[in-house]
């Protein structure tokens, strides 16, 4: 990676993992599948997968971009002289764009949604609050919606405007986080929400299950850009004096209250409007708009919130691209127009069934459901969860302790707990909870 096409100071690269990680894991994703498999049980499971394995992973990938500064597709090898290891970057680049297929879909719906009530609906009603359900049967404007959110995250990244984004989300996320708060406030005063807040806080330990269980571990991997080798892409971009520690604990933080946040906002509100907290994917689009019906300024507020939403799903859009991207046209940047738009007609092309799949193609069900679940569940369940194995394999077992230490700006007195963690707990935690599925099932 030569200086130009790094970032100019850290902050520029905290920003950036930052804007990879909080999106539609944390704010979507989060609350449906916590809603699915045992709400409080869920969360605990989820904060401690975070805290214990997300956090000593992030370094670990910051460690190795950081590193290695080059594309993933050679880091490895350029790492450790071995060139089979390599495939760990070919694994992580198929798990994103996969990953980046079915995103699109819902990046799609909040495109749609923002341009709906900010153009066509003037009144939070009744007849708007089923709007979701109009649109996903309504092939055509999803996709229009889907591919919008495609060709926009296109346009940023064939520009090289990523700077600029980066720039913009130092105002965005914290107006994002202050109209989170101003959401649960009003979610938690509605009446009948006290039971939602029960179903989310409180653990019911008779809820916990070993299909909870991984996914709970694939959430927090998902949420924080794991095992896609996209949190390596951008430490390789990253200046020498970089603190990989600190900004690894500032996005572990943030995502946590962000998804904590979202919870408190869905599950009051949902069972304050009857709403089952298992509704799945639809959960935040059905929910809001009634709760956003029920605040003074609601549409202002909401249509505020869609763009802050929107902006959240591309920011982590952008570095799902970007890191295949990077990979195709390796440092040759008169390539990046070109590559950038075939890459995003191609995620177009593959999303179309994800998209489908809760319209026209729905009723094709199949081992966790339909086409998109089922893409969804590969990538954060069973790609991603391998991809995290095999970088820790790589970190502890092929690279050299002392090697990686350099990563380090300053001596940390926690840096061999790190690494007695990523040698030897998190790989052995990884194989278990796979394993107990293959008996769960
Ligand atoms: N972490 C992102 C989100 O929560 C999704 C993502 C996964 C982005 C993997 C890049 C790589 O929305």
């Amino acid at each position: 990676m030569n200086e130009k096409q790094g970032f100019k100071s850290s902050i520029g690269f905290i920003l950036a993992s930052a804007g990879s990680a909080i999106g539609l894991g944390a704010i979507w994703k989060f609350p449906y599948i916590a809603g699915q498999y045992g709400g409080g049980a869920f969360l605990l499971e989820f904060i401690l997968f975070t805290i214990l394995i997300g956090l000593p992973l992030l370094i670990t990938e910051f460690a190795i971009g950081h590193l290695g500064k080059t594309y993933s597709t050679t880091i490895f090898s350029k790492l450790s002289h071995q060139k089979f290891t390599n495939f760990i970057g070919f694994w992580g680049n198929f798990a994103a764009f996969i990953l980046y297929a079915f995103y699109s879909v819902i990046g799609g719906w909040i495109v749609i949604f923002f341009g709906y009530y900010l153009l066509i609906a003037t009144k939070i009603t009744e007849q708007n609050m089923n709007f979701f359900d109009m649109m996903i049967q309504n092939p055509l404007l999803s996709l229009t919606g889907q591919f919008l959110f495609i060709m926009i995250t296109g346009l940023i990244v064939s520009f090289g405007v990523e700077k600029g984004i980066e720039r913009a989300s130092k105002i965005m996320m914290p107006l994002l986080f202050i109209l989170f708060i101003i959401i649960v406030v009003r979610a938690l005063t509605l009446d009948g929400a006290m039971e939602g807040v029960k179903y989310f806080l409180i653990p019911r330990f008779e809820d916990l299950s070993f299909k909870g269980t991984l996914y709970a571990m694939g959430q927090s991997f998902f949420a924080l850009s794991l095992g896609t080798t996209g949190m390596i892409t951008y430490a390789a971009y990253s200046q020498k004096d970089t603190d990989i520690v600190s900004s690894s604990s500032w996005i572990v933080f943030m995502n946590l209250a962000i998804s904590i946040l979202a919870g408190l906002a869905i599950f009051p509100a949902a069972s304050a409007f009857n709403i089952e907290a298992t509704a799945g994917p639809g959960l935040l689009f059905i929910v809001l708009p009634k709760l956003f019906n029920a605040m003074a300024f609601g549409l202002v507020f909401y249509i505020m919130f869609l763009l802050l939403f929107l902006f959240a799903a591309l920011t982590s859009s952008i570095s799902l691209l970007e890191l295949n991207l990077s990979n195709v046209i390796k440092n040759d940047a008169s390539k990046r127009k070109t590559y950038a738009w075939l890459l995003s007609i191609i995620v177009f092309i593959v999303g179309i069934p994800a998209n489908l799949s809760f319209g026209l193609l729905s009723h094709v069900q199949f081992g966790a459901g339909t086409i998109f679940d089922n893409m969804d569940f590969f990538v954060t369940n069973i790609f991603m969860p391998i991809g995290v194995l095999i970088t820790t394999l790589f970190a502890g077992y092929i690279m050299h302790k002392q090697q990686l230490l350099h990563a380090f700006r300053k001596k940390y007195g926690f840096t061999h707990i790190w690494y007695y963690l990523i040698k030897f707990i998190l790989p052995i935690v990884i194989i278990i909870v796979f394993i107990t599925q293959l008996y769960a099932v």
